[in-house]
């Protein structure tokens, strides 16, 4: 089966528009949804186990499906009762907005740049249809995402966020073509890297591990996105979120 292609990945801008689908909200019997309850299991056993809060959900390159999966996980997690707080940490194309249909006004850019002495976090933060998932959108693209995402305001929003919430995802940037992705990472208590089948570069894998390392992420797996067990179709809307597999596994 063939995982990678070494073509230029397509720059999407549809889940800037519009948002990302939310098949385990929308069609929870699928087995897209299936899927995503065994990733959950599989995330849910690590993060058990080591007390973890925070996952990153992030890939080499952009729209190779970090947001699709991200706030999928999220409803998925958020369905079997968890307090989860899905968060928008792609300051440069952010979607969680337009996926939950909220205002983008105010995020965690402001949070960071407010010159306010304490800001009301819990104002800042939407609450969704499910009474267990709340969202922190991106708030108004800043022109310097990667100092803010660095900045010691953003440590401690997440540290006060650990404590409100069981289970918090980071939507992440691109690893391989912005910095951001690496102090997203940084920050996490786990990463869990997307790769799409056949629309993944192999070379840009590798080099979103080396980067993920270099800042000593704890890369907890791969979610083979777009997977399909056949050589034909599927790739597009047919395809499913395949298993999750050990970064260390070969797949060609
Ligand atoms: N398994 C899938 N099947 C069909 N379409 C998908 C799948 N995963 C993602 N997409 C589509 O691919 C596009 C890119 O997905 P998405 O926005 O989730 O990627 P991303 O990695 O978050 O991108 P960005 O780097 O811009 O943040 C979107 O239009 C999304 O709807
Ligand atoms: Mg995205």
């Amino acid at each position: 089966m063939r995982f990678f292609k070494r073509n230029k990945t397509k720059l999407d801008e549809d889940s800037m528009k519009y948002g990302v689908a939310l098949i385990t909200k929308n069609d929870p019997k699928s087995a897209i949804s299936e899927q995503y309850r065994t990733i959950r299991t599989n995330l849910k056993f690590s993060f058990m186990k080591d007390n973890f809060k925070i996952l990153a959900v992030m890939s080499a390159l952009p729209s190779e499906g970090k947001s699709t999966v991200s706030a999928n996980l999220a409803v998925s997690w958020a369905e079997q009762g968890r307090k989860t707080l899905l968060i928008d940490a792609d300051l440069r194309r952010p979607t969680v907005h337009q996926t939950f249909k909220v205002s983008n006004k105010y995020g965690i850019s402001n949070i960071i740049t407010s010159s306010a002495s304490s800001v009301n976090i819990s104002e800042m933060i939407d609450k969704t249809d499910n009474d267990y998932l709340d969202i922190l959108t991106s708030g108004p693209i800043p022109p310097n995402p990667a100092e803010l995402l660095e900045s010691e305001r953003f440590a401690r929003l997440l540290e006060f966020l650990k404590e409100k919430y069981d289970f918090i995802i980071l939507d992440a940037p691109p690893v391989d073509t912005v910095t951001d992705g690496q102090i997203v990472a940084a920050k996490a208590d786990g990463v869990a890297l997307v790769v799409p089948q056949r629309i993944a570069r192999k070379d840009a894998v590798l080099q979103a591990v080396r980067l993920l390392n270099k800042v000593d992420a704890n890369i907890l797996g791969v979610i083979m996105n777009r997977f399909t067990t056949g050589e034909t179709g599927g790739d597009y809307y047919g395809g499913y979120y395949g298993g999750y597999y050990g970064v260390n596994e070969e797949k060609e």
